[in-house]
């Protein structure tokens, strides 16, 4: 087998493993051979699923390095909300000496939408630093130090008792919009959002109106729809929201080449494969 880059992958019609963040449309005829295709990213959302040929396993990033860096980044928003920073931040600005209640991680609930590869590592960090943590997923996991909910019948409960919500779930159908008015509405008043999905998941005017209805108090959001969010976007000049790039966690060459090279000899040999995408499910 010889590795090429693109652009210089010489004859397309015998390539059988392709890796990549986009696909071409007519992907099925460019390489008619193909097996494998491997996002190089978490999601597969990019990718029109309809338009893949069926014989083509597609397989979604899950290496070590993506999930490092999502542990990084929330744990540090999760703190800092804990802790109160955006509201030391503003006192600053206004020299203004003002503690605040001092609480322990332990009387911070913190909840996870999505416990995949990311969400459960996420809440493996929380569970450790003794925040009382939270899942909600489609089927039933079990995770130690993690209260677990399941499915549409579960998630009332599960917001109701949700200080500081994360959001870790693929964009799929079923998750576009998901974050919106009603599920602010079923948080605790005050409670947080650090949204780390994909953002159409997240319906924006819904979040500024919970913001300043008092319903939100903080939004961390490393995703927003468009990327890059444009300049005039009210998001950007809200005193309670916090906006990165969509930087919470980047697959690391290094540790991705091993897992990709990993699970081409688990094709060769007849295993399944890490991080096979259900095409029904979306994810
Ligand atoms: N901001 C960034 O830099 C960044 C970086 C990497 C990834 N991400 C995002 O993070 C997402 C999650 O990654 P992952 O590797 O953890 O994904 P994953 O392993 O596929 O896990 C997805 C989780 O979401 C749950 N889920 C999916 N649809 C659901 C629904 N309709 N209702 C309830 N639960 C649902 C799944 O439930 P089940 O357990 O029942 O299957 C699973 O627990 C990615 O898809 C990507 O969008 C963002």
């Amino acid at each position: 087998m010889r590795p090429r880059l693109w652009p210089e992958i010489g004859d397309s019609q015998q390539v059988r493993y392709l890796a990549t963040w986009v696909a071409p449309d007519d992907l099925g005829t460019q390489f008619p051979k193909l097996e494998l295709l491997f996002s190089t990213g978490a999601g597969v959302d990019q990718f029109d699923l309809a338009a893949l040929p069926p014989r083509v396993s597609l397989v979604r990033m899950v290496e070590p390095g993506i999930v490092r860096g999502m542990v990084e980044y929330v744990t540090h928003a999760v703190l800092d909300l804990h802790r109160d920073m955006p509201a030391y931040r503003r006192a600053q600005q206004q020299r203004q000496w003002q503690p605040l209640p001092v609480r322990t991680a332990a009387d911070c609930r913190v909840g996870v939408l999505g416990l995949g590869s990311l969400g459960q590592a996420v809440l493996a960090q929380l569970v450790a630093l003794g925040f009382d943590a939270a899942g909600w997923s489609r089927s039933r996991r079990e995770l130690p130090g993690v209260h677990c909910h399941a499915g549409d019948d579960e998630q009332g409960a599960f917001l109701a008792r949700t200080q500081i919500l994360v959001c870790l779930l693929p964009l799929t159908d079923a998750t576009r919009g998901v974050l919106n008015e009603a599920l602010f509405a079923k948080l605790p008043r005050g409670a947080s959002l650090v949204h780390v999905g994909r953002g159409p998941q997240l319906v924006a005017a819904d979040l500024l109106r919970a913001l300043d209805a008092g319903q939100l108090a903080e939004a961390v959001l490393d995703v927003t729809d468009p990327e890059p969010l444009p300049a005039t976007d009210p998001l950007w000049r809200h005193p309670r929201v916090r906006i990165t790039p969509h930087i919470a966690s980047m697959t690391q060459p290094r540790t991705a080449a091993r897992v990709v090279i990993d699970n081409l000899r688990r094709h060769a040999r007849g295993e399944a494969l890490v991080g096979l995408v259900d095409r029904a499910r979306g994810y």
